[in-house]
């Protein structure tokens, strides 16, 4: 019988996953696995696990947008999944929730020699993707400034942080306090840049860079966005989140497989996709 895996979602459209999961396969011979896309719609996400599971064969899923926080009533989330408020890895086998995305930017950050003990990060954004950015970030002992659009969408962010799991090392301020200090790393956790609006940046025009600073850009399509293109024009590095994307699916697998992932297959069969 195959094992499925896949990717729950609303729309899933676009998703990178099966490509990098079914490379991924194949390079280590396991032919009875299979990553299929799964649209599920917000409003039937409990009755859609229970098919997926006890109809559909599958051994475990990832979730996307929206359903990230709504799985979170029909499996038992681990304590990292509670405290970023976020399950992107589900294994049916246990009813299992986990997030890997904090893993995924951590290790790619690492891949990249990151240094993050005692750095001075800026995070832009407050949302999902920010939340999992900030857990990480403080986590490994990274002294973290929050920038977002809407403030007080960031402040409520680090309260809930504070509260589920206890990090306090983090602030807010405005885009103009926050590169004045001597940042080392920022991470774009916001939208801004996506395609197709290839032309939009997070970065207030006029607010300098911080000197030789490195940008990681969670966007990953296109590979080099204008915000990276910005920093690189002021003497700074940039980083896409293709990496990202990569060792949070690769953390997956090896949930799913119990096996060690082949990390640069799934790199190379995510570049084939977004290269067409
Ligand atoms: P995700 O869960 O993927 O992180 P999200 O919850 O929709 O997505 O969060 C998107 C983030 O991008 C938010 O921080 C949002 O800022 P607001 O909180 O002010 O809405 C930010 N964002 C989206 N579009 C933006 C824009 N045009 N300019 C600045 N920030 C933007």
């Amino acid at each position: 019988m195959t094992n499925k895996v896949g990717v729950i979602g609303w729309p899933v459209t676009h998703s990178l996953s099966p490509a990098m999961h079914n490379a991924a396969f194949k390079a280590l011979g396991l032919s009875d696995w299979q990553y299929e896309l799964a649209p599920v719609p917000p409003d039937i996400v409990g009755p859609s696990l229970r098919m997926l599971r006890d109809e559909g064969g599958f051994i475990g899923v990832n979730v996307t947008v929206p359903l990230k926080e709504k799985v979170m009533s029909f499996v038992s989330s681990d304590e990292l999944a509670r405290a970023v408020g976020a399950v992107n890895t589900i294994d049916f086998r246990k009813n299992t929730g986990t997030n890997t995305d904090v893993v995924g930017l951590i290790d790619d950050l690492k891949a990249h020699d990151i240094k993050l003990e005692g750095a001075k990060v800026i995070v832009l954004g407050a949302g999902g993707a920010a939340r999992a950015a900030v857990y990480g970030l403080a986590k490994a002992g990274a002294q973290v400034t929050v920038v977002n659009r809407t403030q007080q969408k960031a402040q409520v962010m680090l309260a809930d942080l504070t509260i589920s799991a206890g990090i306090r090392s983090a602030d807010v301020k405005t885009l103009d306090e926050a590169a004045e200090e001597d940042v080392s790393l920022i991470v774009n956790c916001t939208s801004v840049g996506l395609w197709p609006k290839v032309d939009e940046s997070p970065w207030i025009t006029g607010v300098p860079f911080p000197n030789d600073v490195t940008v990681y850009d969670t966007v990953y399509r296109p590979e080099r966005t204008l915000l990276m293109q910005q920093v690189e024009a002021n003497g700074g590095q940039a980083i896409g989140g293709l990496g990202m994307l990569v060792r949070q699916g690769a953390a997956a697998f090896k949930i799913w497989t119990q096996q060690a992932p082949p990390v640069e297959v799934m790199f190379e069969a995510a570049r084939a996709v977004l290269a067409k």
